[in-house]
């Protein structure tokens, strides 16, 4: 991302869960290069959440990893207290961790099915509880931002898109989309904003089986109007905007960023 806008959300402390590689390492560089010092939470492949705090201290940013499981309750309270006594508070969560463990419905297993649900839902569902419960004791602080919090859920496509071999990921992104909405109905008047972003088809390592040849990628593209893969940094910049105070009337949403991938492109000569 080139926008470097320290000003932005200077003094804000962001944690980001999965920052370790694509949409979430996009989305960690975003914050700092906008002022926020940043979280970055990992579970696995501890290198590259190293690598990248580097990255970001050596651009003049402040950073910092922590290991934990956003699915498990005692590893997420741990990382929240840690994060809270090392810079004092925190003012943006970025519910980003996600994974799929794709099947046909007929073999899909438990373990299958509970494994997507644990990272995307019950995950976002962790991390949020914690982060609301700091927001709301701490209340807002007006020279860091209009709002006492921002929460931003990641989202997919498949919070509206059914798509087939990929139930549980499906399933676990339309939750995603009522528990984004029904925490900003419940947490609003306490100056806590609650949004999601929607990512079309963004290149990373999640589903790289979908672009990384010219025939899978032409293929790809037939389903996104505006044809070309999305890229991380198109995820980061509206991850910024969404927590600055730009949009501090914007609560309970979901704003696609797909290049028209929920815009039925099959109907533009079908119907
Ligand atoms: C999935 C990707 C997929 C994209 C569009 C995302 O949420 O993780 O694997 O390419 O949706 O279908």
């Amino acid at each position: 991302m080139s926008d470097r806008n320290p000003g932005r959300l200077a003094g804000q402390r962001a944690l980001v869960a999965g920052a370790n590689s694509g949409i979430g390492a996009a989305v960690a560089r975003g914050l700092a290069m906008s002022g926020a010092k940043v979280v970055i939470n990992y579970v696995v492949d501890e290198p590259a959440a190293l690598k990248l705090v580097n990255e970001i201290e050596k651009s003049g940013g402040q950073a910092m990893a922590i290991h934990a499981d956003v699915s498990n309750e005692a590893d997420v309270q741990t990382m929240f207290a840690q994060m809270i006594e090392t810079w004092g508070s925190i003012d943006i969560l970025v519910n980003n961790a996600g994974i799929q463990r794709d099947a046909p419905f007929l073999d899909m297993t438990l373990s299958q099915w509970n494994k997507v649900m644990d990272v995307n839902l019950v995950g976002q569902f962790l991390c949020t509880r914690e982060a609301a419960r700091e927001f709301a004791r701490r209340g807002v602080v007006p020279e860091l931002s209009c709002a006492a919090g921002k929460v931003i859920c990641m989202s997919s496509v498949h919070e509206v898109i059914p798509w087939a071999g990929h139930v549980n990921y499906a399933a676990s992104k339309g939750g995603v989309m009522m528990f984004m909405q029904s925490v900003a109905q419940e947490l609003a008047h306490q100056k806590i904003r609650v949004n999601g972003i929607a990512p079309g088809a963004i290149r990373t390592p999640i589903n790289r089986s979908a672009w990384e040849t010219p025939e899978a990628e032409a293929s790809l593209l037939k389903l996104i109007p505006y044809e070309r893969v999305g890229d991380p940094a198109d995820i980061a910049k509206a991850v910024v905007w969404l927590a600055s105070d730009e949009s501090d009337y914007v609560t309970g949403t979901t704003l696609f960023v797909d290049g028209g991938m929920t815009l039925y492109p099959g109907f533009r000569e079908g119907g």
